[in-house]
């Protein structure tokens, strides 16, 4: 255990290796991590990492995420790391899964067996590992120790803050029907808001077989705002944070060329309603902690859509709950 302390303190570069949502949660992670310890930090495709010239310095940690623990990419990716001498630690759902014990030490999620092929604790208890993780490494070196109590006090209140949203689920089924029908999606989030935009479309990819694409918002401007038009309805995330003005602006834009705008957004801003043609509310958190709440709106968006096309939730077609093949 100290040595992994030491390894951790004396990180000067943090990988994250994963593949589909566990890579989304390795972004949220690269966020947390740059924000709360100030390490530099990347997030890996693991199936693209051996693939490239990894440059791997002393100094560098790398974190594989994985709820399955068996993925084959990740597990080859891991190997890569290790071959170059990289500390390798797992962030794992399944106890004595392959990835737990190919790496040097590591998290279990302890989030219960995920049964569904799409990832949904999984996601939310990768990033809670995460940020716990960010914390921690942060506290030895640019969070204080109030600043520290107040993200911990912030953790502890989003179990009851995510059953609210639970509780509102007939207003987001009721949106769901009203939009089971459209052919494409395109969800866009800034900041912390951008992997949950990635991994709204993704859900509703595969449990609904609707296209769905994930932005950064302000990249709409480069290319996506071409797709716009009626039939395109546009999810956003815009909740308070530094880059809530950012992102109203990029609504105005949606707004103007007629696009339908789905909007995620922080309970008391009534102003917005103003600006979207749908509004689901999550709690007010601490911004770091947003994407716990924003993605669950966003999950159960992708289940009544996929339930309303009368889709298998559970067991969507072409897809396997662990990905054992490269
Ligand atoms: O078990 P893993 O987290 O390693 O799985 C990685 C991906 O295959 C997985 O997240 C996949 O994208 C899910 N079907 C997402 O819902």
């Amino acid at each position: 255990m100290a040595a992994v302390n030491t390894t951790l303190q004396n990180a000067k570069r943090v990988i994250f290796l994963g593949c589909g949502t566990s890579w989304h949660a390795g972004l949220v992670g690269e966020y947390l991590f740059e924000e709360l310890a100030g390490i530099p930090s990347e997030v890996e495709y693991a199936s693209e990492f051996r693939y490239r010239s990894p440059i791997i310095e002393p100094g560098t940690v790398v974190f594989a995420i994985s709820q399955s623990g068996e993925t084959a990419d990740t597990l080859a990716a891991i190997r890569e790391a290790r071959r170059h001498g990289a500390p390798v630690f797992g962030i794992c759902n399944v106890v004595g899964s392959s990835i737990a014990r190919e790496t040097d030490a590591g998290v279990f999620l302890h989030a219960g067996p995920e049964i569904g092929v799409a990832s949904t604790k999984a996601f939310t208890s990768q990033i809670t590992v995460l940020f716990m993780l960010a914390l921690k490494m942060g506290r030895s070196r640019r969070v204080g120790a109030g600043r520290g109590r107040e993200l911990v006090m912030a953790l502890r209140d989003i179990p009851q803050k995510i059953a609210r949203i639970l509780a509102s689920r007939e207003r987001i089924e009721t949106i769901a029907h009203r939009y089971k029908d459209s052919q494409n999606f395109l969800y866009l989030g800034r900041g912390l808001n951008f992997p949950v935009a990635l991994e709204g479309a993704l859900k509703l990819k595969e449990i609904s077989y609707v296209h769905a694409e994930g932005y950064p918002a302000a990249e709409m401007k480069h290319g996506p705002i071409a797709l716009i038009d009626r039939d395109m309805p546009v999810v956003f995330i815009a909740t308070h944070d530094g880059t809530y003005e950012k992102v109203l602006s990029n609504i105005e834009e949606v707004r103007a060329r007629g696009g339908q705008v789905i909007v995620i957004a922080t309970e008391g801003d009534t102003e917005i309603a103003k600006k979207a043609t749908e509004v689901l509310y999550v709690p007010e958190t601490d911004p770091l902690l947003t994407p716990l709440l924003t993605v669950i709106p966003l999950q159960l968006l992708s289940y009544y859509i996929a339930l309303h096309r009368g889709c298998d939730v559970d067991q969507p077609r072409n897809l396997a709950k662990s990905v054992t093949v490269e």
